[in-house]
């Protein structure tokens, strides 16, 4: 699968119980559940968790790949908690979520934001939000893209499409995949 790959609530995974191949732990990074990344994904956050640390905030690895039966758990967990339409808003249903590309990284700096919109006003985020590209990784849900993305803000879920497209997003201040790719915006599912 292309790192271009765009999921969204349009654009369900082909199949939908894709699974994604090559497959590593990322070394030298703090990882909560040991989820694997495909190979690309995993040595650019090698490399920017690093360069995290030796700036000064060190961050860690929540959530990396989710397959697909781990995504109906997780969805359907919060569908329990909070009813589907708030579930809707800040977690894929199983097949669009852009965990189960292998792509993915949520991070976390040990602190109070913990998944949290506030991570993106902390040291570690806004450190994230300004060198994310040089490693290849874009923020995915920006702030007031919901809309378009048809998710609250993410400052922490950091999708990787390598370093030349997330340059050029950059350069050209496009900061979602719908928009540089000329997709239809994604605010709900078809059905
Ligand atoms: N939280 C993101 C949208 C996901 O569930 O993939
Ligand atoms: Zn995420």
């Amino acid at each position: 699968m292309s790192i271009w790959v765009v999921s969204n609530k349009l654009r369900p995974l082909n199949p939908i119980d894709f699974e994604a191949s090559d497959l590593v732990i990322p070394a030298g990074v703090e990882n909560e559940f040991n989820q694997p990344l495909r190979e690309p994904a995993a040595r650019a956050a090698e490399a920017m968790t690093a360069a995290a640390a030796d700036a000064g905030v060190p961050v860690r690895i929540i959530s990396a790949y989710r397959d697909y039966g781990t995504q109906v758990a997780l969805y359907n967990s919060y569908v329990a908690r909070d009813g589907q339409a708030a579930a809707d808003t800040y977690s894929a249903r199983p097949g669009h979520s852009e965990h189960q590309t292998g792509l993915v990284i949520d991070l976390d700096d040990h602190g109070s934001c913990y998944l949290m919109g506030c991570f993106g006003e902390t040291p570690a985020g806004k450190w994230l939000a300004e060198h994310a590209a040089e490693y290849g990784f874009i923020v995915r849900y920006p702030e007031g893209k919901e809309a378009i993305t048809g998710f609250m803000p993410e400052p922490w879920h950091f999708r990787y499409v390598g370093p030349e497209l997330a340059a050029e997003m950059r350069s050209t201040g496009i900061v979602t995949l719908e928009e540089f790719f000329d997709l239809p915006a994604a605010p709900g599912y078809a059905e």
